[in-house]
């Protein structure tokens, strides 16, 4: 089993497998403190370099710091993390479970990034994110700030994430060249379609979050089950991601799971082989 199927894109300066991992997951309730099992986080995490992942997703609020301290412990080989890219996150700040209120200020986007560098163990962020564009800040600001990370060797990469055409558009005015963006899509959630045609022309990647829309379309039971039913032993969660690396050369799925199990279900669904018709079948059925 290996996500290899899944085709390749260049990010974050290495070429990748563009089924990745999400490591939202490996956290407490509320994306708040430890998760429930630390060795089955780790072992998620190794199993997914195991099965061929070369794309992890994370980000500084995640835990706050748990998701990237963990990825460090089970990844870091000494130096660095190998074929692996690590993508990271900053702009949000947390209260609480479930509490993210956004700061764009220039100084604090700099602490994000130089805390990741060294929680992390590295000294250039292979693709660094803002989280979220903070609309008490000008966003010409935040984007000036990240572009000088570049400048300064800090990060490889940079990207945005929760935009909208619009955003990516005033940011490559500024000067800061877009290399992903990062925003919710799933088979039933299509609000971020212009964005995704946007960035497959500019040959942007795209990220999308909640690629099995947080569990929902892993669920039998859904509309996905008649074409599941041409595909024995395949699942709703595995067709929903097969229909995204099928949507577009530039969609990077990072399904997000604390277990190991789910990890291998989500995986295998880069073999998954849909016809035009199931294909067509799916998206019309969401
Ligand atoms: N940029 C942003 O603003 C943003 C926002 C949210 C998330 N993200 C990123 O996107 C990643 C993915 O998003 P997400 O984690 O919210 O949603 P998701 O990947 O659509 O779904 C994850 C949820 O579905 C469950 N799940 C996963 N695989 C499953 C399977 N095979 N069978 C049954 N249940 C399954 C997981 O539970 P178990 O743990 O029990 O498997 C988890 O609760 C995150 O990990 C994070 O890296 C980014």
């Amino acid at each position: 089993m290996s996500v290899a199927n899944s085709g390749t894109i260049d990010l974050g300066g290495k070429t990748v497998h563009r089924l990745g991992y999400g490591a939202m997951r490996i956290t407490g309730p509320g994306i708040w403190g430890p998760p429930k099992d630390h060795d089955e986080a780790v072992r998620v995490l190794r199993r997914s370099v195991e099965l061929g992942v070369t794309f992890i997703d994370t980000a500084d609020s995640y835990g706050p710091f748990v998701s990237e301290d963990l990825i460090k412990e089970a990844l870091h080989d000494g130096t660095g993390y190998g074929d692996v890219v690590v993508a990271t996150k900053g702009g949000l700040t947390r209260h609480g479970p479930d509490v993210w209120p956004p700061l764009g200020r220039p100084e604090y986007l700099r602490q994000c990034i130089l805390m990741s560098l060294r929680r992390l163990g590295v000294e250039r962020i292979d693709l660094w994110q803002l989280h979220r564009i903070d609309a008490k800040v000008p966003r010409e600001e935040q984007f000036g700030e990240i572009k000088s990370f570049l400048d300064e060797g800090l990060a490889k990469q940079v990207g945005l994430s929760e935009v909208d055409v619009d955003d990516v558009k005033a940011a490559q005015a500024a000067g800061l060249p877009v290399a992903s963006v990062q925003n919710r899509y799933n088979l039933g959630d299509r609000r971020a379609e212009e964005l995704l045609d946007f960035c497959t022309e500019q040959g942007i990647a795209f990220i999308p979050w909640a690629p099995v829309d947080a569990g929902t379309l892993a669920r039998p039971g859904g509309p996905l089950d008649a074409v599941a039913g041409n595909h024995p032993g395949t699942t709703t969660g595995q067709l929903a991601l097969a229909w995204l690396l099928r949507r577009s050369p530039v969609i990077v799925p990072i399904p997000g799971t604390s277990s190991v199990g789910h990890l291998e279900e989500n995986c295998a669904a880069a073999d998954v082989e849909l016809t035009d018709e199931e294909f067509q079948a799916l998206t019309d059925a969401a």
